[in-house]
């Protein structure tokens, strides 16, 4: 299964991504992260795996991007990508698409391009998960990065404007025909209570409480290393949905 993050910026789109590839990864899937976030330059840590080098530079780099992505043809397994761009750690492989490094250099637009056609052609098989690491916003559906993943799974802070992205991206996720779930992050009771009301209930999966183990650990730059419950609910509902897939196919 092939699955995106995405959300407001900082609401804790990488922090689940990291918890979410190591419970899958324990419970022995194979799990390829991508981070297309052309931004930072953490998520590495917080899986405490190495800085895998920028995959455009495998196409030649960013300058002839555009170019280098029209041909890449065909249907590519996760064997298929190169070795010496990912950095790997038991069952987790991590993938970066690139980074903006200097003042004056271009947009993210290439790096989109990139991580847009790549998730098209990836296919992934029984007990594989590709998760997604997204810039924050929706710049990226502008860019039809989300055109190759099969769900989508939406990060919501207790915030207004989290409350009103989120609904932008589940109205997108719907035109897409993507299955789209909500996560409520850094909630207590009444702020959970309060999300609730003013979000489709149906849609929500997951509930993590402010967490004062994951705010330190993303203070100080530490691997993220904390069992939680809200990560086991995500990836439960993620395994049944690919399990109905598999079933499917069958
Ligand atoms: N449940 C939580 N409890 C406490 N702190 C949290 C929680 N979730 C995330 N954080 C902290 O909030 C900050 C932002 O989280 P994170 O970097 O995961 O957000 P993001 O959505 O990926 O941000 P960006 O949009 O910049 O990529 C981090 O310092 C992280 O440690
Ligand atoms: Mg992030």
């Amino acid at each position: 299964m092939k699955v995106l993050v995405c959300g407001k910026g900082g609401c804790g789109k990488s922090t689940v991504v990291a918890l979410l590839s190591k419970k899958m990864a324990k419970r022995e899937n194979k799990v390829l992260v991508i981070d297309s976030d052309e931004s930072n330059t953490g998520l590495h840590f917080r899986l405490g795996m190495t800085k895998p080098e920028d995959f455009m530079n495998y196409f030649g780099g960013k300058k002839i991007l555009f170019e280098k992505t029209k041909e890449i043809t065909g249907r590519w397994k996760l064997d298929d990508l190169p070795k010496e761009y990912l950095s790997e750690k038991g069952n987790i492989q991590l993938l970066s698409m690139g980074k903006i490094y200097q003042f004056g250099e271009g947009c993210a637009c290439p790096i989109n391009v990139l991580s847009s056609r790549m998730l098209e052609i990836l296919d992934v098989g029984d007990k594989e998960f590709l998760i997604v690491d997204t810039d924050a916003g929706i710049e990226h559906f502008g860019r039809g990065v989300e055109k190759g993943v099969d769900s989508l799974v939406v990060v919501i802070e207790p915030s207004k404007d989290s409350i009103l992205l989120a609904q932008k991206i589940s109205d997108l996720g719907k035109q897409l025909g993507k299955a789209t779930y909500l996560v409520l992050n850094r909630v207590n009771h009444e702020s959970e209570m309060l999300l609730l009301e003013s979000i489709d209930k149906e849609k929500v999966i997951a509930v993590i409480p402010e967490n004062r183990e994951v705010f330190m650990s993303g203070l100080a730059g530490k691997e993220l290393k904390i069992s939680l419950e809200g990560i086991k609910q995500i990836a439960d509902k993620l395994e049944f949905e690919e399990r109905k897939v598999q079933a499917k196919l069958a």
